[in-house]
């Protein structure tokens, strides 16, 4: 198993990012046999492709990096780094971009979504994030790729990146990687809206669970989550047209472990009024510790910074291997 994922450092880590994406790293780095590897970056070079304050980035980028220890990530045994640091990354990005075809990017929903109306204002980076998603897999050359629901589109791209740079060079330099998205994590909800993903680039802080809030922010946010005036139904099948209902339910039943129709089976029939503190005792009885642990690695910053930084030492030995096998393949002098 090669095991490649990141995570932008635009705001803090939430419930959304969690229990999509990081408790299946760190289940995956507690998994690894003797030859397997992990590789867990922070995607500094994708935050620069909306608008960033430099000094917020820096903070954001440690942040996330002290919260991803927080939540079981361990340097030791995962390679954990910050993209910026290994050059490589933009180097395949460039590479591949030449393999990539303009019609396939057009496909791409995220940059329809982040780009909105405005999508001659966009920046070229946020059109070709896609081809640097694919060269962070491959410089790799991942087997597995755990991601939440909504990346799913770009590791399909990443795919197909590699199939085509594979046949065009008739060589077997990338392995194609499969993303893993456990069945059990759902796309979480925003708070205040079922229809949208938790995320934390939605201005409203109310939208969402970060992991570093204080257990009063975590039940204050879950009271005034929105949801509607029925009271909670016996089965999954009726959280049909409910999706804020579905959402704080699914957050439930992820965090306890629970199927939803056993989750409902307790509390169907009642009002939120009585589901969402037992729901914010489940999220805080989860996050509690996490919290702990990242606030006491935020007090020794250089532990994280050093952390990082041998990270990417570990990183490049292997970004250098790929990239003398794609030089080669290409035809470069060097
Ligand atoms: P990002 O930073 O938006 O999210 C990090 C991870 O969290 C998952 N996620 C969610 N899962 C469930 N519900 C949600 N509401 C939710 N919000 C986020 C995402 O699926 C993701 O797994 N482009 C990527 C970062 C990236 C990357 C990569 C990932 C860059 N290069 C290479 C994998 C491999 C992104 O913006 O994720």
């Amino acid at each position: 198993m090669r095991i490649v994922s990141g995570i932008q450092p635009t705001g803090s880590l939430h419930l959304g990012n969690y229990l999509g994406a990081i408790r299946n790293w760190v289940l995956m780095q507690d998994a690894l046999n003797a030859g397997d590897q992990a590789w867990f970056f922070i995607a500094d070079l994708h935050a620069i492709t909306l608008r960033q304050e430099p000094a917020e980035l820096r903070q954001n980028t440690r942040e996330i990096a002290a919260a991803l220890m927080a939540a079981g990530i361990d340097p030791a045994r995962s390679i954990l780094f910050n993209q910026a640091r290994v050059p490589e990354h933009a180097e395949l990005a460039w590479v591949l971009g030449c393999t990539a075809r303009i019609g396939w990017l057009n496909r791409m929903t995220q940059f329809k979504e982040k780009s909105g109306k405005d999508r001659e204002g966009a920046s070229v980076g946020l059109y070709t994030y896609p081809v640097l998603q694919a060269a962070d897999v491959l410089l790799y050359r991942a087997s597995h790729v755990p991601v939440g629901d909504d990346q799913k589109q770009h590791l399909e791209l990443a795919r197909d990146i590699a199939t085509k740079f594979n046949t065009d060079y008739g060589v077997e330099l990338f392995p194609l990687p499969e993303p893993t998205i456990p069945p059990s994590s759902p796309r979480v909800r925003s708070l205040r809206d079922g229809g949208a993903k938790m995320s934390k680039s939605d201005p409203s802080d109310q939208s969402r669970i970060n992991l570093t809030d204080s257990e009063d922010e975590i039940r204050n946010k879950l009271k005034r989550a929105k949801t509607d005036p029925e009271p909670l139904p016996e089965t999954a099948a009726g959280l049909e047209g409910r999706p804020e209902a579905r959402n704080l339910v699914e957050i439930y039943a992820t965090l306890s472990g629970e199927s939803v129709d056993a989750v409902l089976g307790r509390f169907g029939g009642h009002g939120f009024g009585q589901f969402k503190p037992a729901l914010a005792d489940v999220v805080v009885a989860h996050l509690a510790p996490m919290n702990q642990r990242f606030r006491d690695l935020l007090a020794s910053p250089e532990l994280i910074d050093r952390a990082l930084a041998e990270g990417a030492e570990r990183a490049r030995e292997t970004a250098r291997e790929t990239m003398r096998d794609v030089r080669k393949a290409v035809g470069f002098f060097a």
